[in-house]
């Protein structure tokens, strides 16, 4: 096996091919090929996903598995759920999937059973949970626990947040709200909208140590202490999810009141970790056992599942063909569901943290482009937005559709039409669309005139893939969750990169806290370095009179 991915067979005989996917639209593969609507079709637990409306044929699809077998996509696969340090420039196993074993498995990592750690978080997370809902436990006051702040950034606040939102009509416990910004007005919007007797804080930083939440966590510990007049009260107001219990303990938090997990759950796929401590809070310790097992189903899927009928990989592939082969570089997702609003930014740290690398795993540069552009808005709102450009761009963007059979609740409009069959006609409109847009003959034989049928021609042959799920729920959205976080683990295997790491973040950090020194500074500073940098210190040192 090559070592650098486009110099592998497989690779070469999608470069011959390509020219001639490229020459065929949409509309002719789906004559040429009139079964492909009910054949490219793949069942992953209860998703449903269509990606017949992509620009490949059957031998486009065999080129492209036999490009994950050559590369050794199921080798990788298996490294790991098996707990191998798969994260080589961390030197750590990457085990997000055993946070949703059963407690009756077994996982030894390292010599420890890490499934009996999960459970035992999972455990005390529950009894917890059962204790704030159940109004045994109390604030400082004596009052129960109307309003959970989580604190937090990153993976720390995108998942429970993006969960939350789209659990909305599954929300039976203690408001949420989420802080993460280290722009004020997000902890002072919140803190102006809560009670400090009421409030509980769960201060989410995996490593402890990141500069956003530990601002807030200390601004909001000043605030309760300051309302409630007692230090004491911070332990009734403040819990910690972390890897680190040295620094909680720092910080001031017991670690009674902490929840544990490891160095082996990346930031970005620690929403099923104790980082979900608020999605429990809200919809209860059984809502999120079922968020757990929708995601189990989707591991057992696409560890077992042959690679042809496998979700994440065929989604993954695409991705590199598209990536690749068609320098497509960005992908829309869409969720045709208001409560999915903060799916897409959910996904986008999913991807653009994994897959943003320019080194392989062993350090060499990589050969060809990684990662992709990830972005959208629920429909229908992006339709009277960026759709124009999806439609009748120049560029190709390869888009997520992601619809619902059954809302929670539906409305009719006045003539008895349900609004949900609405959404998801629009939907399938937009798809079609894209897919087979309208011709030059077609627009003229509407009548229209010669001058503006250049303006009404829908180019089409642009692919999108459909992911049908029956309901929004805690299981279906764990679901969606490890079926994307699969595909992006696919591309990364085909890529040879470690999609674990996230060294890119770093240098920013080290200089906001450098620049930081300069602007605060009573003194002017020196040079920093670069003029512009000096001439904008300059500028923000005297609007704010230093
Ligand atoms: O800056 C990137 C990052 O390290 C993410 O990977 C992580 O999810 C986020 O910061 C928050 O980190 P922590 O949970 O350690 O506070």
């Amino acid at each position: 096996m090559s070592d650098d991915v486009t110099a592998t067979e497989s690779w070469h005989a999608l470069a011959a091919h390509q020219p001639h996917v490229f020459a065929t639209t949409l509309r002719e593969l789906f004559t040429l090929d009139p079964e492909r609507g009910h054949d490219l079709v793949v069942q992953a637990g209860d998703l449903r996903i269509d990606y017949s409306k992509n620009r490949v044929t059957r031998q486009t699809l065999e080129l492209l598995l036999s490009l994950a077998r050559e590369v050794g996509v199921e080798d990788r696969r298996d490294a790991m759920f098996a707990g191998e340090h798969i994260n080589t420039s961390e030197d750590r196993a990457v085990l997000h999937t055993a946070l949703r074993l059963p407690a009756s498995a077994s996982l030894l990592v390292d010599g420890e059973n890490v499934v009996a750690d999960v459970h035992r978080v999972l455990d005390a997370m529950g009894r917890f949970t059962d204790d704030i809902r159940a109004g045994r436990w109390l604030g400082f006051t004596g009052k129960p626990i109307t309003d959970v702040v989580n604190i937090g950034i990153g993976g720390s606040d995108l998942g429970p947040a993006m969960v939350c939102g789209a659990l909305r009509d599954f929300h039976d416990g203690p408001r949420t709200h989420f802080v993460s910004n280290v722009d004020p007005a997000d902890l002072l919007a919140t803190l102006d909208a809560v009670n400090p007797a009421t409030t509980l804080f769960v201060v989410s930083s995996k490593t402890f140590t990141t500069l956003e939440t530990l601002s807030n966590a200390r601004a909001a510990r000043r605030w309760l202490v300051d309302a409630l007049g007692d230090d004491e009260a911070v332990a009734r107001h403040f819990v910690a999810v972390s890897t680190n219990a040295e620094a909680v303990t720092g910080f001031g938090i017991d670690t009674s009141n902490m929840f544990e997990f490891w160095d082996w759950v990346g930031g970005r796929y620690s929403v099923d970790s104790a980082i979900g401590l608020s999605v429990m809070l809200a919809i209860g310790k059984a809502g999120f056992d079922e968020f757990l097992g929708g995601f189990a189903a989707i591991d057992e899927h696409f560890a077992t599942a042959p690679l042809e009928r496998n979700a994440p990989v065929l989604l993954g592939l695409l991705s590199v063909w598209y990536d690749n082969f068609f320098d497509a570089g960005n992908r829309a997702v869409l969720p045709y569901s208001n409560d999915l609003a903060r799916f897409t930014a959910y996904l986008q740290q999913l991807s653009m943290e994994s897959n943003g690398k320019s080194v392989t795993r062993d350090g060499r540069p990589v050969s060809c482009d990684t990662g992709q552009v990830w972005w959208g808005e629920p429909g229908t709102n992006g339709q009277h937005a960026f759709f124009q450009l999806l439609h009748q761009g120049t560029r190709m963007i390869p888009a997520d559709f992601i619809g619902f059979a059954e809302p929670f609740r539906d409305v009719l409009t006045e003539n008895g039409t349900s609004m949900h069959d609405l959404l998801i006609a629009n939907l399938l409109a937009q798809t079609k669309v894209l897919a087979f847009g309208k011709t030059a003959e077609e627009v003229a034989g509407e009548g229209v005139a010669p001058e503006l049928v250049g303006h009404k021609v829908m180019p089409g042959n642009r692919p999108s893939t459909t992911i049908f799920a029956p309901k929004l729920t805690p299981g279906t959205l764990g679901q969606l969750i490890a079926l994307y976080e699969h595909q992006v683990f696919v591309e990364g295997a085909v890529w040879d990169i470690d999609s674990f790491d996230q060294w890119g973040v770093e240098l920013g950090k080290k200089q906001a806290l450098e620049l930081l020194d300069s602007i605060a500074a009573a003194d002017p500073p020196g040079p920093l370095g670069d003029s512009s940098t000096d001439a904008l210190v300059h500028w923000y040192r005297g609007q704010t009179g230093r």
